[in-house]
């Protein structure tokens, strides 16, 4: 294989560009010519790519973001989408792309190697909702982000007496609300996957007070049914029942911003270098994840046969830590 293209698509991740030059040197050293694609598949179908050299993606290691840009591409899905991709990589001489996105990019990858183009996709997105990855590019950082809001949060509540709701991305998945509010010690943590009713959440709230806790720290995920913004306005309705105010905090893309952690450069680094090296030593159809530690390989077909699981130990204790 001697050239390769790399494209970021779908919600941009802290650390995608540490992926992004990783791909290119690791590329460049197995002796490929690498093309970087702007604003993922939409940038794929227009053509929009060119050559990228070691330098080009120097200084960009700890920079938030995408330097190739992104996009959520419904074009693409059409069903002559993969074809048109196709014919604008074979067109140039390029025979294998690395995908570096979430959900729907390797879902992108994934159509791409059933219509027979060689693929390897890097698990990046801050949702964590990726089987083949126990630990996607991004994650570390966004939870961080919600963890310096959590604490900050805190502070204020205790000073009014107030239950906090800080809502946190993650779309359907439940994982980064989890680990924010173990890691931020919440007093109760709403999920996607497991939905409950204000009516339960007030009750538990009211024990942490005759309890005598001086505040109430919600971490609400994106995805919980009722979301933050409902519980807010539930509580405000009954304020004189349950005697304890409710404010909202909406967290959104602040979570995706600003430079990725050490732990996600690494990560992504070594994703990306991996993607690159196997892509030209003949895997295909595959995504490139962390397990137990180990970079792996993962068909695709298998990623997308499977939902991840939220871990069951941190529920636990998550359940045994808020009392
Ligand atoms: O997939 C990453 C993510 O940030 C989700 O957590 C969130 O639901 C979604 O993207 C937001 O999408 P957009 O940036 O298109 O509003």
């Amino acid at each position: 294989m001697r050239k390769i293209a790399v494209l970021t698509s779908g919600g941009d991740a802290p650390g995608m560009n540490a992926a992004i030059r990783a791909v290119v040197r690791a590329g460049v050293a197995g002796g490929a010519e690498v093309h970087g694609v702007r604003r993922g598949f939409a940038g794929l179908l227009a053509g929009d790519l060119s050559v990228l050299g070691p330098r080009d993606v120097g200084g960009i290691l700890g920079r938030g973001g995408t330097i190739l840009g992104s996009a959520r591409c419904t074009e693409f899905r059409k069903a002559d989408g993969p074809a048109r991709a196709i014919e604008a990589l074979t067109s140039r001489g390029i025979e294998g792309l690395v995908v570096i996105g979430g959900n729907g990019s390797q879902a992108g990858a994934l159509a791409l190697a059933r219509a027979g183009f060689p693929v390897v996709g890097v698990a990046s997105t801050i949702d964590n909702d990726l089987p083949g990855s126990d630990v996607t590019i991004g994650v570390d950082t966004a939870l961080n982000i919600a963890l310096e809001a959590i604490d900050r949060l805190r502070t204020t509540a205790t000073s009014h007496h107030r239950a906090f709701l800080v809502e946190v991305m993650g779309r359907d998945c439940g994982y980064l609300a989890l680990a924010a509010g173990v890691a931020g010690g919440a007093e109760a943590i709403l999920l996607p996957e497991h939905p409950t009713s204000p009516e339960e959440l007030a009750a538990h709230l009211a024990g942490c007070n005759a309890r005598g806790k001086q505040h109430a720290l919600v971490v609400v995920a994106e995805g919980a049914t009722p979301d933050a913004t409902e519980i807010e306005r539930w509580f405000r309705e009954r304020h004189a029942e349950f005697g304890f105010e409710a404010r909202a905090t909406v967290l959104g893309h602040v979570q995706r911003g600003g430079a990725p952690t050490a732990f996600d450069r690494l990560l992504a680094t070594r994703l990306g270098a991996a993607a690159a090296e196997r892509l030209l030593a003949g895997e295909r159809g595959v995504l490139i994840g962390l397990i137990d530690g180990d970079i792996r390989s993962t068909p695709h077909e298998r990623v997308f046969a499977e939902k991840k699981p939220l871990d069951p130990e941190l529920l636990r204790l998550a359940h045994v830590l808020e009392r």
